[in-house]
């Protein structure tokens, strides 16, 4: 840690705390023993497994509806409601003093559960608010040279694509957006491979890609890409190496991957979403040997040191919710990742065959569960997607539509859906 951010820590938070307890303010009240961290972080269900069989249980959703849009902002769990509300309760009764007592000890648990989850060291781990801010901090804090270009897809989302040209104004960097696929219906792993390969030149450094494209279902063969990446950086010096960057969030908590295996370089990702963690809650991992081509942008509170502390944003926050991150990823653990992912391609693929059958309907995900995940994509024949929508919603069925152009009706099943429902869902989208 640098000296001048132990300095503050040590002082001015320090400080707080101490000038707090050493006088009248201690009062019977708020003895420690009341406060203390282990009453609020102790989960009393950690010991009951909990089980996909009765995975509705520890929702509060309606279960009038229909749920296949989770993958906007989840829904949490109850291990995860109960924890908010414990941290909720310390921090209400005495929040200097919790803060002094918890504060790094909560944030070290939450990137120790990550780093279980996700098979990482803790180290490797910043804790941001959300997909977003993660892409932000990576592609902001990317050290490159005046003329090195950050190559793009016409694919990915508002924010890799903003974050991208804001770091593009402020620096010397070029961004280069390529398509990987003409017509999706055709598509194939090779192909998008070749594509990709194709649009590197020799300016390119960075690849900012995304796992599972939020507008077509596409998942791309991140390993396969990642493989071809490194035959081409081992024609190249240590510093002109090519980083993949990867907005991973539609693949985590859906696919059954330790994150160092995908191949990349920086993953980052939201917990909000199919990892059912609090709202405002997310990762980067960063590859250790590329770490020092990432700088931090905010300062972090971290005392501990390590790139993923010095990566996490400082200042204090909602500390409820992101203290209880921790059992985001213990809960997604104890279920079990091989058994959330066939569950997901499970429902997902019933999804895409019924579709696929449906004369009215164009089915843009590809059916290949290697090339997607739980994003399906979809339109009706001389229907907009917003109205396709709109009359799922009259069977209360929730979907959303995709935030691109051009837009498709688009439906994800979670971890708490059943077979009746997929059946349900086809049902009525056969008769629109
Ligand atoms: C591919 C992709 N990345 C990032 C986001 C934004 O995620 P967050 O809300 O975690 O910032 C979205 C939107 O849901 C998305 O589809």
């Amino acid at each position: 840690m640098s000296q001048s951010r132990r300095e503050f820590l040590g002082g001015t938070l320090g400080g707080i705390a101490a000038g707090l307890l050493s006088g009248s303010f201690l009062s019977a009240s708020c003895a420690p023993e009341k406060v203390c961290g282990k009453i609020a972080s102790s989960d009393p269900q950690r010991n009951v497994t909990p089980s996909l069989d009765n995975i509705r249980d520890q929702f509060e959703l309606d279960w009038d509806y229909v749920h296949l849009a989770g993958l906007l902002i989840s829904s949490n769990p109850r291990p995860i409601r109960d924890s908010i509300e414990r941290y909720r309760l310390a921090l209400d009764e005495n929040a200097a003093l919790y803060l002094k007592e918890n504060m790094v000890n909560h944030e070290e648990d939450v990137r120790y559960a990550a780093s279980r989850y996700l098979g990482t060291r803790r180290e490797d781990i910043a804790l941001t608010d959300s997909t977003t801010m993660g892409i932000a901090l990576v592609y902001h804090g990317l050290r490159l040279q005046a003329g090195d270009e950050v190559l793009t897809t016409e694919h990915d989302y508002y924010s890799t694509h903003q974050s991208l040209k804001l770091k593009e104004n402020q620096s010397a960097i070029n961004v280069r957006k390529i398509r990987l696929f003409e017509n999706i219906q055709t598509i194939s792993e090779e192909k998008l491979i070749n594509r990709l390969r194709e649009g590197i030149r020799a300016e390119t450094r960075a690849l900012a890609l995304t796992w599972v494209h939020s507008s077509t279902g596409l998942k791309l063969p991140i390993q396969k890409i990642s493989a071809a990446i490194k035959e081409v950086n081992r024609q190249r010096s240590q510093d002109r190496q090519i980083l993949i960057c990867l907005d991973g969030v539609h693949g985590l908590g859906v696919e059954d991957i330790d994150i160092p295996k995908l191949g990349c370089d920086f993953f980052m990702a939201g917990t909000h979403k199919w990892l059912h963690g609090p709202r405002g809650s997310g990762i980067i991992w960063g590859n250790p040997e590329r770490q020092n081509f990432v700088g931090p942008t905010i300062p972090t509170f971290s005392r501990k040191t390590g790139w993923g502390s010095e990566m996490t944003p400082g200042g204090f926050k909602s500390f409820e919710s992101y203290w209880s991150t921790m059992h985001a990823f213990d809960f997604h653990r104890r279920l079990g990742r091989k058994k959330i992912t066939e569950k997901i391609h499970s429902l997902s693929r019933r999804l895409k065959q019924g579709l696929s059958e449906m004369e009215h309907v164009t089915l843009y995900t590809p059916l290949d569960q290697n090339l997607s995940a739980g994003i399906i994509s979809f339109d009706i024949r001389g229907r907009a997607p917003g109205d396709v929508v709109r009359r799922l919603l009259e069977h209360r069925i929730v979907a959303s539509t995709t935030p691109y152009t051009p837009s498709y009706a688009r439906i994800t099943p979670g971890i708490y859906n059943t077979e009746a429902e997929m059946e349900y869902t086809l049902r009525v989208i056969a008769k629109l």
